[in-house]
């Protein structure tokens, strides 16, 4: 993204401490901690050395130039690069503390634990209603329809939906706009309470009021799940999280404090991608 840095306003978005509120104990335990994580596709090695640890109930920001692997690592803590034949993985990752490539691992159950929303809205050919029920149905988190009913409210609404599709829960998902078909993702994602959203460049099909319902709605959220998100805009990153992890040919070159990052890189690489003089 050559112009991502442009707008160095970035820096204001600092002013306020966001981690105000952060009690001491859970900043310290990692839920997530990747230890020298290897990944290759064939003979190309994309992702060399990772170890990072992510904070519970906080957003950590991938970014990087196109192709340095930060999909190629979300997909790791969900276990989607289990569906690639020719991908290969070296390393470890704990999910509270648990080695999530442990042969008990159930990852059904852990793709339940660890829920997806991917770049391009994708709801299921379904209703509005059925798209929301479809996780709990299959995990069995309803035990009645009244239940269900509450658990497809609760997350349309958490998801900043619910007025909007209230009257038309029986329609398609699929007839709702780019930013709506967003947020119906990611209260199917949110409606099986999982303990960690992936986002993979959530907005970057949506329309700028739709990125900020996203955004608002990504802060929110962080309250009850812990959240990595891959984006191109460092505005974004900016704005939305608290930690940043700064890929670059498969290696992580730098992670700290969003704010570190942005005012105060240490490695000259960051401070080139986020100035917008390469990437
Ligand atoms: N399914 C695949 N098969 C083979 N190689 C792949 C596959 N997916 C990714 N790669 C390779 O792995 C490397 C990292 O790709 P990845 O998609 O993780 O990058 P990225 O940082 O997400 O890029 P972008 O910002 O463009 O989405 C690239 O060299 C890519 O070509
Ligand atoms: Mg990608």
């Amino acid at each position: 993204m050559k112009n991502a840095g442009k707008d160095m306003n970035i820096i204001n978005v600092f002013e306020e401490d966001r981690m105000d509120n952060v009690p001491e104990e859970e900043l310290v335990k990692p839920i997530i901690q990747t230890k020298d994580v290897n990944v290759y596709y064939g003979d190309t090695h994309a992702l060399m050395g990772i170890d990072l640890d992510i904070s519970p109930k906080r957003v950590t920001a991938l970014i990087g130039p196109s192709g340095c692997g930060k999909s190629t690592f979300l997909r790791c803590i969900n276990r989607m690069n289990d569906t690639i034949p020719t991908c290969r993985m070296t390393g470890t990752i704990t999910l509270d503390g648990e080695n999530i490539y442990d042969k008990k691992i159930d990852v059904v159950q852990l793709r339940a634990r660890v829920g997806m929303v991917f770049q391009k809205p994708n709801p299921f050919p379904k209703s509005i209603y059925d798209n929301v029920a479809y996780g709990p149905r299959i995990h069995g988190l309803a035990a009645s329809s009244t239940d269900l009913d509450e658990i497809v409210f609760n997350s349309l609404q958490r998801s900043g939906l619910w007025n909007e599709v209230k009257d038309r829960l029986d329609t398609p998902g699929t007839a709702l706009s780019g930013g709506q078909q967003q947020r119906l993702c990611i209260a199917r994602t949110i409606a099986i309470n999982p303990e960690v959203i992936l986002m993979d460049e959530p907005c970057s099909a949506l329309d700028p009021i739709a990125t900020a319902i996203v955004e608002e709605l990504i802060t929110e959220l962080k309250e009850r799940f812990t959240i990595i998100i891959v984006t191109h805009s460092m505005q974004q990153a900016a704005r939305v999280s608290e930690q940043t992890a700064f890929f670059h040919l498969g290696k992580i070159m730098e992670f700290g404090d969003t704010s570190e990052i942005f005012t105060n890189p240490k490695v000259g690489k960051t401070k080139d991608y986020i100035t917008g003089r390469f990437g």
